[in-house]
């Protein structure tokens, strides 16, 4: 049976509601791995005249987890960040995704500096889905024209984040 967006959407909010913890992520991960290998969402969420930037392709009303489809019009490095109290799934459909991870050596006492170091470096390539809970500091580096899938537990813009620039260790507002 093919996977689409919303058969996708129905066995997320399904698992979900039964299992919000890692196993139940974990889940959701799998079933996210044959959506982006689907040749027929591909072309329908993520051809060549689809807009750049993220776009929200879908949030549950029941559990407000969303999904987000982005097309990177640029090359662009993010600073690093965590998801605050959510987690999220990043799905490459094209391309790739650098993806750093770090550690953070400071004991969060200074409001403006922090101390990073790298703890992995890799990349997500297309078809693979990674997962990214809640205070794991990661930054991303997306080349132009790259495409991927993002589920978040729910909408991080309204959840209180870091970011810290990776270079300087100043904590961004
Ligand atoms: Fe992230």
């Amino acid at each position: 049976m093919a996977c689409t967006l919303e058969t996708f959407c129905d066995d997320a909010r399904a698992i979900l509601r039964s299992d919000p913890g890692p196993a139940g992520v974990e889940r959701v991960r799998r079933k996210m791995e044959s959506l982006i290998r689907d040749g027929e969402f591909v072309e329908k969420y993520f051809h060549g005249g689809v807009e750049y930037g993220p776009r929200r392709l879908y949030v549950d009303p029941e559990l407000g987890f969303e999904v987000l489809g982005y097309r990177a019009g640029k090359d662009r490095t993010s600073p690093a960040h965590d998801h605050g109290d959510s987690w999220a799934l990043y799905g490459q459909v094209r391309d790739y995704t650098e993806m750093t991870e770090y550690n953070r050596l400071d004991d969060g006492s200074d409001p403006e500096n922090a101390k990073l170091e790298v703890k992995s470096k890799y990349k997500l390539e297309s078809g693979q889905v990674g997962t990214y809970w809640g205070s794991r500091l990661h930054s991303t580096y997306t080349p132009a024209e790259c495409c991927y899938l993002r589920v978040t537990g729910t909408d991080l813009e309204k959840r209180p984040r870091v970011r810290i620039d990776q270079n300087t260790g100043s904590i961004l507002k």
